[in-house]
């Protein structure tokens, strides 16, 4: 059995620094080492869809900037294959028979679902399809036998959910489905980024978000504008660095080498953390530190973007080429999962003999 490493997004927006320390960074990281069989990376827009039903478009529109935002990280298509899940109709046709293998009331203990109905207030409006699309995501990760999948700690339900249904279609039909596994980021800090605001997450929604592909000026304003410890009216005031978003950006992004270079009056996080707590330290110069640190991590990005958005169709391109690859290893085991519940009919020599022997005698 290989190591296949799987993960995808939801095309609803840009990529953010949420999801770039809650799973990009790492899954460049994998993709480079290369200690792996196989590794795919893809849109679920399947997925927004579940609770986008009446905005196709925006969905549409938000393929190539996910697109973009993956390989300008530095997601490479020679190493990694990009597609698109509803472009691989095998995804859903799975889906349809895990469905028998869930119960209403296990869907409805999902911690993530629940979280996302009362966000979204769908108690009373709850598409089946939203309701269903952890079955789904067990679908995309089984389809390819992933065993490995980085993400944030709020996909671990639904890993949970895609082991159980694997033990149950397993034990049903016979071995064919693999136990996939999540991979959380190293770094606690980044389990989950809050906004710049300060509100547990970063949401295009709530409107607090850095994207990767903001401009330096647009970075500038957000960093500046960042929420930090109300309390700390005055530098000389004695500040909070827990709660203190500037401080838990600078835990999840900066790298000891950045405080010779942006903050040479501080050996490191820890000692500049101890004057902010002592008073005397303001909060411009501590932004202005989280400015450097971030603009050194978004130019590259910026950058390579920049490269990729002169051929647009070459992009789409490389999503087609995945795709099909992709289909490919979906096909393959579809067709196992369906030899294994014994639907495959036109293949089952032994049902059609012995259907045959059945009526033979009654000819
Ligand atoms: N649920 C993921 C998100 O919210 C997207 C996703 C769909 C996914 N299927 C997956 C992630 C399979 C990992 C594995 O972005």
């Amino acid at each position: 059995m290989g190591k296949v490493i799987l993960t995808g997004d939801r095309p609803t927006g840009k990529l953010h620094l949420g999801h770039y320390v809650g799973s990009l960074k790492r899954r460049v990281e994998l993709q480079n080492a290369g200690d792996y069989d196989k590794m795919f990376v893809f849109i679920a827009d399947a997925q927004a869809l579940t609770d986008n039903a009446d905005n196709p478009e925006k969905v549409r529109q938000n393929i190539i900037e996910v697109a973009l935002d993956y390989l300008s990280c530095g997601i490479d298509p020679n190493k990694c294959t990009l597609f698109i899940q509803s472009m691989i109709p095998e995804l859903t046709e799975l889906t349809f028979y895990y469905m028998n293998l869930v119960t209403v009331a296990r869907l409805q203990r999902n911690p993530t679902v629940k979280a996302e109905i009362q966000m979204r207030d769908f108690e009373n409006t709850l598409p089946v399809g939203f309701f269903c699309y952890p079955i789904s995501q067990a679908a995309d990760i089984t389809a390819f036998k992933g065993t490995i999948v980085p993400a944030g700690e709020d996909q671990e339900p639904m890993l949970e959910q895609t082991r159980e249904i694997v033990r149950r279609f397993n034990g049903i039909y016979g071995d064919v489905l693999v136990e996939p596994e999540i991979l959380l980021p190293e770094n606690s800090v980044c389990l989950r980024l809050p906004g710049t605001d300060g509100k547990a997450k970063m949401s295009k929604s709530l409107g607090n978000c850095i994207y990767l592909s903001d401009s330096p000026e647009d970075l500038k304003k957000k960093v500046m504008g960042m929420f930090t410890d109300p309390g700390h009216l005055k530098v000389s005031d004695p500040g909070k660095v827990e709660g203190n978003t500037v401080f838990t950006y600078l835990d999840a992004f900066s790298k000891p080498e950045h405080f010779p270079a942006f903050a040479p009056d501080y050996a490191s996080l820890d000692e500049m953390k101890d004057h902010y707590r002592r008073g005397g330290l303001g909060d411009v110069k501590v932004k202005k530190l989280l400015l450097a640190v971030l603009e050194e991590t978004l130019a590259p990005i910026r950058e390579r973007r920049k490269e990729f958005e002169k051929d647009i169709p070459a992009v789409f391109e490389i999503l087609r080429k995945g795709t099909e690859e992709a289909r490919k290893t979906a096909a393959q085991t579809l067709s196992e999962v369906r030899d294994a519940m014994k639907i495959n009919y036109f293949d089952d020599a032994e049902l059609i003999a012995q259907q045959a022997g059945k009526y033979s005698g009654k000819i």
